[in-house]
């Protein structure tokens, strides 16, 4: 038994964001999705969190007791959901309620650049708690400390915290939603890493920064307007079928399969937004300039270049890492432009969430 860690003690994770190519948009009750989805993992795009733990002499009866800190400030605005969080999580962690609880969270991208922070976020949080759970007692499970048992864990508990975030712990590539693929489940994802054609390995994603400021519609409000949508059936219908094509696509490696495939998704997910009631268009006109470019790009040059969209404006431009010489050349002399600030995050495939020493 680690008599220190009952005491007091601490961890670090790092957790990445990831990209959606079958899109997460409407969920049930606690994050259960109403279609499978399937994303990216990506490399850049981090949140690192310091957990430190100490006993407390009287145990909390409800809330758990914690101090949050965003780059080294206590942050009241996210206070609320990390403290709905992690009495949820008591209910998982139940040792939680007999310590006090310092986190301390960083990105390496800014807040609000449409990049999901709460996948990365909520990813390392859940791998650090459940860490310190690990350290702390000894009645746990032979089964949970294999690998797979404990990155389905972290997966799972951290969508409890953001539906997309259940798919950040997996190098590569992750498969989340009960479909044909063997071990799929709505509650947690899997890695996908291992069915890749070469041609996907390391692929990238240059994330075009069109707007930085706050979202003008959170996920959680966006998924909430699919409830009632009138397009909402077909397209849990459609997401299924996407899945099941891109997963053989994965396999296969057929790049003009994938680029219809994850375009079409990207504009389905934004036409869901403007059908909606009230219905939003999160596209900026710099939004559609880019991806008209693009395509144009794909035309005259033949290089298999294809964008996806998150819930907001920027513009996910992906392609193989063979490519990238030109694709980068491309991006600095036709799209930077239309960039606020000319910025733009060069990224790629990661390989998921880790303990930092
Ligand atoms: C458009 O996971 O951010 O990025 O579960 O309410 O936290 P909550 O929503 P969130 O939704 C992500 C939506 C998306 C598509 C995707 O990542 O699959």
């Amino acid at each position: 038994m680690n008599l220190d860690a009952k005491d007091s003690g601490h961890c670090q994770w790092q957790s990445p964001s990831n990209i959606a190519l079958v899109k997460y948009w409407g969920k049930k009750h606690e994050q259960i999705p109403c279609n499978p989805s399937i994303s990216f993992t990506l490399k850049n795009a981090q949140t690192t969190t310091s957990l430190e733990w100490e006993r407390k002499d009287v145990p909390s009866s409800s809330d758990v007791d914690f101090t949050f800190y965003f780059h080294g400030q206590e942050k009241e605005s996210f206070r609320q959901r990390i403290q709905k969080y992690l009495n949820r999580m008591a209910e998982e962690i139940p040792l939680l309620l007999n310590y006090r609880l310092t986190i301390s969270s960083e990105n390496t991208f800014p807040h609000s650049s449409g990049i999901a922070s709460s996948a990365s976020a909520m990813n390392a949080l859940a791998a650090a708690l459940i860490d310190m759970e690990r350290q702390i007692t000894i009645s746990i499970p032979s089964e949970e400390t294999k690998q797979s048992k404990f990155d389905q864990r972290i997966s799972r508990l951290s969508r409890l915290g953001s539906g997309s975030a259940c798919r950040s712990n997996y190098a590569n590539a992750a498969l989340w939603g009960q479909c044909s693929y063997p071990g799929s489940s709505d509650a947690y994802a899997v890695g996908l890493g291992t069915i890749l054609h070469p041609v996907f390995q390391q692929y990238k994603d240059a994330i075009l920064l069109v707007d930085q400021g706050e979202k003008k519609v959170s996920s959680s409000a966006g998924h909430q307007l699919m409830v009632g949508n009138p397009y909402g059936d077909v397209r849990y219908q459609e997401a299924r079928k996407n899945t099941e094509n891109l997963l053989e696509i994965l396999k296969s490696g057929d790049l003009d399969a994938f680029t219809t495939l994850v375009e079409a998704e990207a504009m389905t997910l934004h036409a869901l937004m403007m059908a909606s009631s009230p219905g939003y268009i999160l596209m900026h006109p710099n939004t559609l300039i880019i991806i008209q470019a693009i395509q144009g790009y794909r035309k005259d040059t033949g290089i298999p270049v294809c964008f996806t969209l998150d819930a907001g404006p920027n513009v996910h431009l992906l392609y193989p890492d063979h490519h990238k010489d030109p694709v980068k050349k491309f991006i600095q002399d036709e799209l930077i432009s239309y960039c606020v600030d000319r910025q733009w995050i060069d990224d790629e495939m990661g390989s998921g969430s880790r303990k930092l020493k």
